[in-house]
C-alpha cells in the first residue's frame, strides 16, 4: 500500500457526510458547513428507511433540528417537516458532545491526587460512575457469564477483564467489585497526552495498567514490521506488543472517546475516530474469550458504520443489548453495545476482527483516496442489509433515540 500521506479533503469521517447530505439530491457538493463531499449516489445509508419506519428517529430528527442552540441556523423547522415526509435523507450530523470534560494535559500519567476536587478526572469519574451504574443495572454488563465462572475455577485460574481505554477508571471500579478476585490488564491514554488520570492505582496487585496511546499498538493489531512503511511519519512511533496472542478475558471493556487535546500527526486529524474504533474491536475481539461478554461505546446507531458493526455482533453474541443510559450527556448520540456469550469463532466475528484490522492500516497508512474508498463501500448494498436487518434495527433504536430525543426536548 502507498505510504503517501494528505491532508485529508474535508472534515469529519466518511459517514459524518453521508448523514450531513441534504434532502435535495441536486443540492451542490458543499455541506451546510463548507465543506465538499462526495457524490450522494457514492454514500450508503439507512436513514430514509429509518424515517419512514422508526417513528421514535423521525422524534429524534425534530428534535434535534429544533434544539435552539442548534449549530446550523439554515435549516427552518418547516423545511424538516418537508424533508420527513418526503422520507428523504435529511439526517444531519449534530457533534457529539458526549461526557467530555476538558483535559488538563500534565506531565504525570499516575493516579489522580485526593485533594484535587475541581480535577476533570474527578469530574469525568464522577461522571462515568453514574453512567457505570445505569449501565450496571440495566444491562448486568459487568457481570461475567456463569459458565466462564465455572470453568474458571474448575481450572483453578481466576477472571480476567480487559479495559481499553480505562482512565478515569469508573466501570473498571464496577466490574472489579463484581468480580473481586479478577485480574486486569488497562490501557489508557497519557495524561502527558491529553488522556485523563486513574482513579485505581496503577500499583494495585490485581491492575495491569499502561498509559499508552492504543492505536499505536501496531504489532497487537496484527501489523508486521514489514508492513510499516519505513518512510511513514509515525514509523519510529508504533509500539511493541503489549498482550499474549493467546491471552484471553472473561469480559473486555472498550469506552474510548477520541482525545482533544492528544498532539497527532497531521494524517490522523480526520481519520481518528475510525482508527480508535478499530484499534479497540481487533484488540478487544481478539483477546475475547469465548462465551465472554465485550462492551463497548458506540455512536450513532443510525451511522452506516454502526449499523454494520451492531449487524455483526448480532451474528455471533447469544445475548445483544444496546443502552443509552440517562446519565452523562444523554443528548449526544453515544450509545453502549453489551455482547454477551461471544461466539468468538464464528466466521462473522473474524471477519469483523480482519475487516477493521484493514480499517487501521488503511487508517494509519493510506492515502486519503483510499481512506475514501474504504469508507464508501463499507458494508453489503443498502438494501441487502435493510431486507435481512431493517426491522431489528428499528427494533433495537427504539428506545436509543427515543433516550436522546427526550433529552434534547
Ligand atoms: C469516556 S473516557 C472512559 C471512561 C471510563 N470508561 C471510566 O469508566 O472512567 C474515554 C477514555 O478514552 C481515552 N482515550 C482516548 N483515546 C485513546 C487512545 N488512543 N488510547 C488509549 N486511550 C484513549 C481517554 O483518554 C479517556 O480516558
Amino acid at each position: 500500500m502507498s505510504s503517501s500521506i494528505h491532508q485529508p479533503p474535508r472534515d469529519g469521517s466518511a459517514q459524518e457526510q453521508a448523514n450531513a447530505i441534504p434532502a435535495n439530491p441536486n443540492d451542490a457538493g458543499i455541506s451546510d458547513e463548507g465543506i465538499p463531499r462526495p457524490p450522494r449516489h457514492e454514500l450508503k445509508s439507512v436513514v430514509p428507511y429509518l424515517l419512514n419506519n422508526s417513528p421514535e428517529f423521525r422524534r429524534l430528527i425534530v428534535a434535534k433540528k429544533t434544539v435552539s442552540s442548534h449549530p446550523n441556523p439554515h435549516i427552518s423547522p418547516s423545511h424538516l417537516v418537508l424533508c420527513i415526509k418526503m422520507q428523504d435523507q435529511c439526517s444531519h450530523h449534530t457533534t457529539d458532545q458526549d461526557w467530555r470534560v476538558p483535559a488538563t494535559p500534565t506531565s504525570t500519567s499516575g493516579p489522580v491526587p485526593a485533594n484535587s476536587a475541581e480535577d476533570p478526572t474527578l469530574k469525568l469519574h464522577r461522571t462515568m460512575r453514574a453512567v457505570g451504574r445505569e449501565l450496571e443495572r440495566c444491562t448486568n454488563a459487568f457481570k461475567l457469564n456463569p459458565a466462564l465462572i465455572d470453568e474458571n475455577k474448575n481450572n483453578s485460574v481466576p477472571p480476567t477483564i480487559l479495559n481499553l481505554c480505562m482512565a478515569p477508571g469508573a466501570f473498571l471500579e464496577l466490574a472489579m467489585r463484581q468480580n473481586p478476585t479478577a485480574e486486569v490488564v488497562a490501557f489508557t491514554l497519557p495524561v502527558s497526552q491529553g488522556g485523563y488520570g486513574s482513579v485505581v492505582s496503577p500499583a494495585h496487585p490485581k491492575v495491569n495498567l499502561k498509559f499508552l496511546d492504543i492505536t499505536m499498538l501496531a504489532a497487537d493489531i496484527g501489523i508486521e514490521d514489514e508492513e510499516i512503511p519505513s518512510d511513514h511519519v509515525d514509523a519510529n512511533n508504533f509500539l511493541p506488543r503489549e498482550l499474549d496472542e493467546d491471552q484471553l478475558f472473561d469480559l473486555v471493556i472498550c469506552d474510548g472517546l477520541v482525545a482533544k487535546n492528544q498532539p497527532r500527526a497531521e494524517y490522523r486529524a480526520h481519520r481518528e475516530k475510525r482508527r480508535l474504533l478499530a484499534a479497540q474491536l481487533v484488540l478487544g475481539l481478539s483477546h475475547v474469550k469465548c462465551g465472554g461478554t465485550f462492551i463497548i461505546r458506540l455512536y450513532r446507531l443510525e451511522a452506516w458504520t454502526t449499523v454494520n458493526i451492531v449487524r455483526a455482533f448480532c451474528q455471533f453474541a447469544a445475548t445483544l443489548r444496546l443502552y443509552k443510559p440517562k446519565s452523562g450527556n444523554a443528548r449526544s448520540g453515544a450509545f453502549y453495545l453489551v455482547a454477551q456469550d461471544i461466539d468468538i469463532d464464528d466466521d462473522v466475528a473474524l471477519d469483523v476482527i480482519e475487516e477493521w484490522r484493514w480499517a487501521w492500516q488503511v487508517g494509519t497508512f493510506g492515502t486519503d483516496e483510499e481512506y475514501e474508498k474504504m469508507a464508501r463501500e463499507e458494508g453489503p448494498e443498502v438494501d441487502e442489509l435493510l431486507e435481512e436487518f431493517g426491522e431489528t434495527l428499528v427494533a433495537l433504536g427504539e428506545r436509543i433515540w427515543t433516550t436522546q430525543a427526550e433529552a434534547l426536548d
